[in-house]
């Protein structure tokens, strides 16, 4: 049907700009969910969300249920959430024990945390003869077909084929090399539970709106200024404004020439990442307690290398927001064609003293969680954006800002000196999906 409406789909997307129905229209969506929702390595949780054997997380998957879930052997598996018999769902909950096996709650057929069957009441008399038991794979919970791991990240692919999580990461993986390397333990782990935002608007408008390093100065403006009229206040009253005033009032203090310092880089398969801003070093009492455990824990030499990595964003395309440096991550699953659930994750970093941790609680609340004005400044303009492209009103989105200056190098496009507001990473995001979307 789609063909027949829409025979070349490439037409719809040219360096600068973009048709509409790339948003709105519910059959290319389903194609998205097929051609890379279903087929690219998708962020499933941390390891910590499952640590003990039987511990199962549920999570979507394009359109698909899958459980994450520990196995005995220590391993994650991530398996469809539906039983092989009558295709019950296997967990309802979601998040919980399974004990030492799932036991479906509708027949009692029962399976092993990588998904095999184990027992089926009534196997002898009941199936004897017939194409059920335990030598055919159909009677297995079915698993994804590939399984990944990156530094506690847990990633799945439903399609067997394709580059290794690795490879599809490429430089991205430095949001998560970034967020481990400055726990002096090397890990993180999860803070339960995370914010849950449905959001009325399509999946790529959240994730355009990422390294949209020209809209904070607008759309955040408010926000920002009462923030900072409210830590000056404080500083003159107490001679000193905790840092979490700080994490608001940059929005109105971090002008749209300053952004235009910063800068984006796109890579292969629509990652990008926005370097500068958080490469701010704070000298206050609890960073340096820090500092100086961090340096105990990898010596001067490594730990400047660590502290010295200066990324504000990092964006793992199709799917998460990482912003390493305070230890967040936001990911995005697609509901319909104008329905997009964010989950909402902070982390704490193992080994560092309690203050550090309450720095990235403080950015979690103030920054990326629903109650914030932040957060409900971008939802705002989301919808807004959902609601003109469904109209006549026109039918492209531009994304030409610092279009013609972008720096291409190994496959690698770098915006130009004061560029950083460049729509580049728009432009590397629709590029790599109009290649997915071929097929
Ligand atoms: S549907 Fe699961 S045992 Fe019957
Ligand atoms: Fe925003």
């Amino acid at each position: 049907m789609l063909q027949e409406r829409i025979p070349d789909l490439s037409k719809f997307v040219e360096p600068d700009r973009v048709r509409r129905e790339v948003y709105t229209d519910t059959d290319i969506f389903e194609l998205e969910m097929q051609r890379i929702h279903e087929r690219v390595w998708i962020y499933c949780g941390h390891e910590s969300q499952v640590p003990k054997t039987g511990d199962y997380y549920q999570v979507q998957i394009g359109r698909q249920p899958m459980l994450m879930v520990r196995g005995s052997d220590g391993s994650i598996n991530v398996l469809y959430n539906r039983c092989p018999h009558r295709g019950n769902m296997m967990v309802g909950d979601r998040n919980g024990n399974s004990g030492e096996f799932f036991r479906c709650s509708y027949h009692a057929w029962t399976f092993k945390h990588d998904g095999r069957l184990r027992s089926i009441p009534m196997m002898e008399s009941g199936y004897a003869g017939t194409r059920w038991g335990k030598d055919n794979p159909d009677c297995n919970m079915k698993p994804a077909a590939r399984v990944e791991n990156y530094r506690g990240f847990v990633f799945a692919s439903l399609a067997k084929d394709g580059p290794t999580l690795k490879e599809f990461l490429g430089e991205s993986r430095v949001a998560f090399d970034d967020m481990c390397d400055r726990a002096p333990e090397g890990e993180v782990e999860v803070v339960p539970n995370c914010f849950r935002v449905i959001q009325h608007s399509n999946w790529k408008i959240f994730l355009e709106n990422q390294l949209d390093a020209l809209h904070p100065s607008v759309v955040h403006q408010s926000t920002g200024r009462a923030a900072h009229n409210v830590e000056k206040a404080i500083e003159k009253e107490t001679g000193h404004a905790p840092l979490s005033y700080h994490m608001l009032s940059a929005f109105a203090t971090v002008t749209i020439d300053k952004w235009d310092n910063f800068q984006t880089l796109s890579y292969p398969h629509g990652h990008c990442i926005l370097a500068g801003y958080m490469g701010l070093r704070p000298t206050d009492p609890d960073t340096l307690a820090y500092d100086k455990i961090m340096i105990k824990a990898y010596g001067k030499k490594r730990f400047e290398e660590i502290v010295g990595v200066n990324i504000h964003h990092v964006l793992i395309y199709p799917g998460l927001s990482v912003q390493s440096p305070l230890q967040q991550l936001r990911a995005v699953r697609p509901l319909g064609v104008d329905r997009t659930l964010t989950e909402i994750w902070h982390f704490r970093l193992k080994g560092a003293p309690e203050p550090i941790y309450r720095r990235s609680l403080a950015y979690y609340n103030l920054v990326n969680s629903p109650a914030t004005l932040i957060n409900a400044d971008d939802l705002e303009n989301f919808w807004k954006c959902h609601q003109g492209l469904s109209s006549d009103g026109g039918d492209w989105v531009s994304f030409a800002r610092h279009h013609g200056h972008d720096i291409e190098k190994n496959g690698v496009v770098e915006t130009a000196p004061n560029c950083g507001t460049s729509e580049a990473p728009m432009r590397g995001q629709m590029k790599a999906w109009a290649e997915y979307m071929r097929g």
